[in-house]
C-alpha cells in the first residue's frame, strides 16, 4: 500500500493536560500533516516538511479542517441504540420499562446483526473509531458486535452482559452459564484482529454473589481481559446495593469481595463514591468512565472530574448510549464541560479533547495504540470541520487561537462537524 499523507490543522498530545498547563500538553499545527503507512501513523509534523520528505505519498488535503485522533467511547450499550431518548424514567424504572424489553430482542441473531451494524455506522459518522460496549446476555449478541466491528476494521471492546437476578424471564443467565459463555466468547474473540474482550457483570443488583464470584475467577484466569461494570450511578441504586449486601463496606466492596476490582477494571459512572472507594480505585489503578449525557438525561448526578483526576484516577469518557442521549463524543464533551461548570471547574478544550481520545484509550489500557496521533498509533482518525453550521462558523470566524476556534464545535457540534473518518488509515 502506498503511503498516505493527510494535511490540515493537527492536534496531538504528548502528556495528560490535567497534570500541568493544558496547552503545554498539546501540539497543534496550523498547517500540519500525518503520514499513514500500513494502517499506522508513521510520521507527524509540518505539512511542507512531510511533503518534501515523502514525495510519492498520496496526498489528501483537508484544508483548515482539524485532524485529530478518532474518538474513543469508553462505555456504551449497543443493544440500546434503538431505544435511545426514551422518556421520563430514572435508572431502575428506565431499565425495567425500556431497556430490558429491548435487550430481550437480541435473542434473535438477525436483529443483533442489524443493530450492531447500525450502531457502528452511527459511531463512525460521529468520528468515533472505538466503542466499548455491553452486549446482552445472549452470546449471539457478542458475535454480532465483534463481526460487525471486524467488517469495518475497528478496534472495539465488549462482552456478554451477565445477569442472573432482578431481570425479567428470558433475560437471565445463571452463574454457571455466565462463566461458561463468557469463557467461550473470550477464548474465541479476545486478541483476534482488533477485538478486546471485557468480562461484563452488568451491575451488582443483577448478579448473585455466586455469579460475581465466578466472573471474578474467570478474570483471574484471563487477567489480560478487561472487566466492565457500573458503579454508584444513582442514589436509589446505591441504597438497593446496600440492602442486597448489608455486610459490604460500600458499593465497590461488592465487586472487591468477588475479585472484580483490578487495574483492568472499568467502572462506569462512579458518581457517588465514598472516600474508601476512591482510595481503592486509586490504589489498584482502576479506571472510572464518565457518562455525562446519561448522567443528566436519567437524572443521575454530577461526576467529580476535577476531584478524581486530582487523585490520579484514570478516567475515560463515554456516551453510555442509550442511557446517554447522543452518539456524539462532541456532545459528550459539551456535557462534560457543563457538569464540571456546575461543580465549579472550567475544563480546557485540550482536556476535553484528551478525555475523548487518549483518556478513554488509557482507561482501556490502549495508550499509544488508539486515541492518539503520535507515531506508532493506529491511524484511527477524525477530521473536524470547525465551521460546520452557520452558528458555529460565525463564532469560530473571529477566534484568536485554535482552542477558541475549536471550542464552539465542542459545545455546539455534532455529526455535521465530522468531515472525514479513517479507520486503520482507510477512509470510511
Ligand atoms: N446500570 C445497570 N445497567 C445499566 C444500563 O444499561 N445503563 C445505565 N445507564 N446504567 C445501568
Ligand atoms: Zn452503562
Amino acid at each position: 500500500m502506498t503511503d498516505q499523507l493527510l494535511l490540515g490543522q493537527t492536534l496531538r498530545f504528548s502528556s495528560d493536560p490535567f497534570s500541568g498547563d493544558p496547552e503545554a500538553a498539546a501540539h497543534i499545527s496550523a498547517r500540519g500533516g500525518v503520514l499513514v503507512r500500513n494502517g499506522r501513523i508513521a510520521a507527524v509534523g509540518e505539512a511542507d516538511n512531510l511533503r518534501r520528505d515523502n514525495p510519492i505519498a498520496t496526498v489528501t488535503d483537508h484544508g483548515d479542517h482539524l485532524i485529530t485522533a478518532g474518538f474513543v467511547d469508553g462505555h456504551m450499550h449497543y443493544p440500546q441504540t434503538a431505544m435511545i431518548a426514551s422518556w421520563g424514567k430514572r435508572l431502575i424504572d428506565w431499565l425495567n420499562t425500556y431497556t430490558f424489553p429491548e435487550e430481550m430482542k437480541f435473542a434473535n441473531r438477525a436483529y443483533a446483526d442489524e443493530i450492531a451494524g447500525r450502531t457502528l455506522d452511527l459511531a463512525l459518522a460521529n468520528g468515533t473509531t472505538t466503542l466499548t460496549s455491553f452486549c446482552t446476555i445472549h452470546p449471539g449478541s457478542v458475535d454480532a458486535y465483534f463481526e460487525a466491528a471486524n467488517a469495518r476494521g475497528m478496534a472495539v471492546v465488549g462482552g456478554k452482559t451477565c445477569m442472573d437476578r432482578n431481570a425479567p424471564d428470558g433475560l437471565r443467565d445463571t452463574a454457571k452459564s455466565a462463566y461458561d459463555d463468557s469463557k467461550a466468547l473470550l477464548e474465541k474473540w479476545h486478541g483476534k484482529d482488533r477485538i478486546t474482550y471485557a468480562i461484563t457483570p452488568r451491575f451488582t443488583p443483577t448478579s448473585s454473589r455466586e455469579q460475581l464470584h465466578v466472573l471474578g475467577a474467570l478474570w483471574a484466569e484471563h487477567p489480560d481481559c478487561l472487566m466492565q461494570t457500573h458503579l454508584s450511578e444513582q442514589i436509589d441504586e446505591i441504597a438497593w446495593v446496600r440492602d442486597l449486601h448489608p455486610q459490604a463496606r460500600d458499593y465497590l466492596d461488592t465487586y472487591e469481595a468477588a475479585d472484580l476490582l483490578g487495574e483492568r477494571g472499568l467502572y462506569g459512572h462512579s458518581i457517588y463514591l465514598e472516600p474508601r472507594e476512591i482510595d481503592r480505585l486509586a490504589e489498584v489503578n482502576a479506571a472510572v468512565v464518565h457518562c455525562p449525557t446519561s448522567n443528566t438525561f436519567i437524572g443521575s448526578g454530577l461526576f467529580d472530574m476535577a476531584g478524581l483526576k486530582a487523585r490520579g484516577i484514570r478516567t475515560g469518557l463515554a456516551t453510555d448510549t442509550g442511557g446517554g442521549s447522543s452518539f456524539s463524543m462532541l456532545r459528550t464533551m459539551a456535557a462534560t464541560y457543563e457538569i464540571a461548570q456546575l461543580r465549579g471547574t472550567a475544563l480546557h478544550p485540550a482536556q476535553l479533547m484528551w478525555l475523548a481520545t487518549e483518556g478513554s484509550a488509557s482507561a482501556l489500557h490502549m495508550s499509544g495504540q488508539i486515541g492518539s496521533l503520535n507515531v506508532g498509533a493506529m491511524a484511527d482518525i477524525a477530521v473536524l470541520n470547525l465551521a460546520s453550521t452557520p452558528a458555529i462558523a460565525q463564532r469560530s470566524a473571529h477566534a484568536n487561537s485554535l482552542w477558541e476556534a475549536l471550542f464552539p464545535t465542542i459545545m455546539m457540534g455534532d455529526d455535521r462537524a465530522i468531515a472525514a473518518v479513517y479507520v486503520a488509515g482507510k477512509a470510511v
